[in-house]
């Protein structure tokens, strides 16, 4: 007998379904008929149930909140979200894990995202970080290559430290961000426990056409909080899923996670002869060069409804920038600017933007047409511009390109070097300077935990002199811990 306070099951036309038990066959023990209609729906769509997972940083959750202004930034940017105090954005966030896959485990080291899409007044604002302010490259066509590196190997299907140590031993613009991956950072407790950066230069320019270079840090209210490696490892297999409910629990009893942001601002012109080059994406701004500002906060507190619809169809793309912000002379950057929209077609598909979670908040008047599974148009405006139908019509004066001026010649080359630009300065004051004795006990037993797992003896010995460029100590420790004690000469 139905019970008549629940919806009848229908087929997906909307149709009712005849029984949500039995198949339709030829008498109670005979085949089953081909025009049982619902059978083959429940089981084609069962088929395509999944997309494709992303290519990095498949593994993640994510939550609904807001960003609030909380200082007066119209002296450096015109971005109407960030027009007055205590204005309000909605905003949704994904964090995840790089290498592994949608099912690994949270509790693996690795950079973590932090990928925000701010619902502007003025179309999509997306800022798609890591917890760290670097990364391992500087030019976006090593990306592939060492993503590769970090993932499963041709032969075994299985992920190797031998070919990790092998890319970032050739790639030294890596140390930075490794000696940070090594740390107890590379664990976090959860994601409400972590900082999110911006990583990236970008710009900023004000109503009056002033322009800054602008770094973004989101530092947790919450208070950094990280696993050791052997708690990671316990809680691997424990709770693989542990940040995911972390956060989705927090929200539920009503305890949201916050950050404050803060932004290093440097004048557009102090980059041309700054002491190093400022779009590398291998180095921060020291603070005590641009020290950082507090200008907002931002909160989550609303859970996703549906997991599937939500987060794995978010699709963030650097390039979503609006107007007063736009992009620097960081190669990695502009590389991404191409790359995030060019995997959702492929992930998603082409109309990827007007589903719910990443269609804007504000009218689209694009003259972009069709593709599959297109449903929101325009009615019957003009298909073409220039028009003289009345269709949309772009405003250059007022929402032009933000950029500079460039000059020279095509040629592939690595940026100019400038007085302090070399590969191990920043790493090793980090080791030196800001890193607990803790933090650096920890950091080489990670190092030493890592090397010990199938490196060759060659890939071992360019390890140890990498981390002796960073700090000949913390080499010396490290070739210690692998038994290796004869210390290089020096000098
Ligand atoms: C040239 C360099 C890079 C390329 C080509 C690249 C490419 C990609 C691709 C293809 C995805 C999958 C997107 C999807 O399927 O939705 C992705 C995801 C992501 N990338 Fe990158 N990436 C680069 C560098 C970076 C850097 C430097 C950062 C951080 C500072 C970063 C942060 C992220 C995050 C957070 C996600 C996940 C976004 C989400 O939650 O959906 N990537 N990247």
């Amino acid at each position: 007998m139905a019970d008549k306070r629940r919806p009848a099951t229908t087929t997906d036309a909307g149709i009712p379904a005849p029984s949500d038990e039995f198949s339709l066959t030829a008498g109670a023990d005979g085949p089953i008929l081909l025009q049982d209609h619902y059978l083959i729906q429940k089981m084609a769509q069962f088929n395509r149930e999944r997309v494709p997972e992303r290519v990095v940083h498949a593994k993640g959750g994510g939550a609904h909140g807001f960003f609030e202004v909380t200082e007066d930034v119209t002296p450096w940017t015109k971005a109407a979200f960030l027009s007055g105090k205590r204005k309000r954005t909605p905003v949704f966030l994904r964090f995840s894990t790089v290498a592994g896959e949608l099912g690994s485990a949270d509790t693996v080291r690795d950079p973590r995202g932090f990928a925000m899409k701010f619902y502007t007044e003025e179309g999509n604002y997306d800022l798609v970080g890591n917890n760290t302010p670097v990364f391992f490259i500087r030019d976006p066509s090593k990306f592939s290559d060492f993503i590769h590196s970090q993932k499963r190997m041709a032969e075994t299907n299985r992920r190797s430290n031998e070919a990790q140590w092998d890319f970032w031993t050739l790639s030294p613009e890596s140390a930075h961000q490794v000696t940070i991956l090594f740390t107890d950072r590379g664990t976090p407790r959860s994601w409400r426990h972590m900082n999110g950066y911006g990583s990236h230069t970008f710009l900023w320019v004000n109503a009056a056409g002033q322009k800054h270079w602008v770094k973004y840090h989101f530092k947790t209210e919450q208070g950094i909080a990280n696993f050791d490696a052997d708690e990671a490892k316990a809680m691997t297999a424990e709770d693989p899923d542990l940040h995911l409910r972390d956060l989705h629990e927090a929200i539920e009893r009503g305890d949201h996670p916050a950050w404050r942001l803060e932004v290093q601002l440097m004048p557009f012109e102090a980059a041309a002869d700054y002491r190093f080059n400022p779009f590398d994406l291998t180095k921060v701004w020291p603070h005590a060069d641009y020290p950082p500002m507090t200008i907002g906060r931002l909160v989550l507190d609303r859970n996703p409804e549906h997991y599937f619809a939500e987060v794995e169809q978010a699709a963030f793309e650097p390039a979503n920038m609006v107007p007063g912000i736009g992009p620097s002379p960081d190669r990695m950057l502009l590389g991404r600017l191409f790359s995030y929209p060019d995997t959702h077609r492929y992930r998603i598909g082409p109309n990827y933007l007007q589903l719910p979670i990443n269609q804007p908040q504000v009218p689209v008047h694009s003259y972009n047409k069709d593709g599959a599974m297109r449903y929101r148009h325009d009615g019957s405006q003009p298909v073409y511009a220039p028009n003289s139908f009345g269709g949309p019509a772009a405003d250059p004066d007022r929402y032009g390109d933000p950029g500079w001026e460039v000059s020279g010649e095509i040629l592939r080359s690595a940026y100019t070097l400038r007085r302090d630009d070399d590969d191990f300065g920043q790493p090793g004051a980090l080791y030196r300077d800001v890193l607990s004795p803790t933090d650096q006990d920890h950091l080489v037993a990670n190092l030493v935990g890592h090397l010990r797992g199938g490196v060759s003896a060659e890939i071992v010995a360019r390890a140890v002199a990498y981390w002796r460029s960073v700090d000949p100590g913390l080499g010396d420790r490290v070739a210690a811990g692998l038994g290796l004690t004869a210390a290089a000469p020096r000098g």
